[in-house]
């Protein structure tokens, strides 16, 4: 039988404002999660990146499962709830609707899944991130499975020689696309080059096996206003005809830019931390990502590992709190503020239809 990973996502509520999950949520959805294992799901781990609350989840179901989905919409449910009790902040935010209709898909959480036959050994990483969008895994997941100065192994491992398929999801048009790499690598580019809008969704190996699964919904886009972002998870394979670990990880020692800080409104620095970091206090963030590692064992999640909590990767938070500094100088001036075209999906329409009327046409 085959596996699955599910790592379905959504903020339900956090403390203080946006910043973190509260560990009686944790607890409570590790709780209802476990009580699941051996009848719904085989194993589970539960964690958090900033505000939002993750579920790992393996089981034998398949991708899009009916029964998978609905344990993670009663989890969220009932966390916010208790969220709600507490007055945390933002709390449901994230679940749009009232009742389940069969896939949490579209209806507010994030979702990440992969279904796959287990190889004799099976590394999995699972990447979650905070105050960024599903478009910011883009420029890694091109490091890894398609940039050969980035990954060796396409150059020295045979098994890898001949490239990746990606495929691209346009977040707007509601389209998809496949680019095989390294033959169209530069067409690739063109389009994941803007994340805000082409999301690489999966990445498989030129057989089809499965490599590389992000989550892609827009929770703006779906709500048709601001109601908080689409923080995104991303699950990896690792080694053995695919990157190695540490190729995997590798790209996140680079301090790129992405959207989604502060009111969903502001670039900045996406800053790799250990769990134990993954907090967003300064100016609501940066926007950060942690990443598990686990071996996945017919089924069992052996581990986690706390893969960005590790001396090698301060450098890269050291340049990210430079870059942050320097975003942060431009206070309410692009490029720190998203360009206007993103606006339109934020809260800027507001401040726009309060001075429609002041607004006068130049004279010719
Ligand atoms: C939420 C986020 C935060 C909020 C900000 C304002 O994930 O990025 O920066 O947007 O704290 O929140 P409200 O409007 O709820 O006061
Ligand atoms: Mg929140
Ligand atoms: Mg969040």
């Amino acid at each position: 039988v085959k596996t699955t990973v599910s790592v379905i996502k959504a903020d339900i509520g956090s403390f203080p404002g946006h910043s973190r999950t509260h560990p009686k949520i944790l607890e409570l959805a590790a709780q209802r999660l476990k009580e699941a294992e051996g009848k719904i799901i085989i194993d589970s781990h539960v964690t958090h990146c900033g505000d939002d609350l993750e579920l790992i989840m393996t089981h034998t179901k398949g991708e899009d499962n009916e029964e998978i989905h609905k344990l993670a919409w009663d989890i969220f449910m009932e966390c916010a709830g208790v969220a709600k009790e507490m007055k945390l902040y933002g709390a449901g935010q994230d679940l749009l609707g009232d009742a389940f209709s069969g896939n949490v898909k579209g209806m507010g959480p994030g979702v990440a899944e992969m279904e796959f036959e287990e190889r004799g050994s099976d590394p999995v990483l699972i990447f979650m991130a905070d105050k960024t969008e599903p478009g910011a895994w883009n420029y890694f997941l091109y490091k890894i499975f398609a940039d050969p100065f980035s990954t060796s192994g396409l150059v020295i491992d045979p098994s890898m020689h001949q490239g990746f398929t990606f495929e691209v999801h346009d977040v707007i048009e509601k389209r998809r696309i496949r680019f095989n790499t390294p033959e169209e690598s530069y067409s690739l580019l063109a389009y994941i080059g803007a994340p805000s809008r082409y999301v690489i969704k999966y990445v498989w190996k030129r057989d089809g096996t499965i490599a590389a699964s992000t989550s892609t919904q827009r929770l703006n886009l779906m709500a048709g206003r601001y109601v908080g972002k689409d923080d995104p998870v991303m699950i990896v394979r690792a080694q053995s005809g695919f990157p190695s670990v540490g190729e995997v990880i590798d790209p996140f020692r680079t301090p790129i830019l992405v959207a989604g800080w502060m009111r969903g409104s502001h670039h900045g620095p996406f800053m790799p931390v250990g769990v134990c970091d993954a907090n967003c206090t300064q100016f609501d963030g940066p926007p950060r990502v942690i990443c598990l590692g686990f071996q996945v064992s017919n089924g069992k999640l052996i581990g986690p590992a706390d893969m960005f909590d590790d001396p090698a990767f301060d450098r890269v938070r050291e340049q990210c709190c430079e870059l942050s500094s320097m975003l942060r100088a431009h206070g309410p001036f692009e490029p720190h503020r998203l360009s206007l075209e993103e606006m339109e999906y934020t809260t800027l329409p507001g401040v726009e239809k309060q001075f429609k009327d002041r607004w006068e046409d130049l004279p010719e």
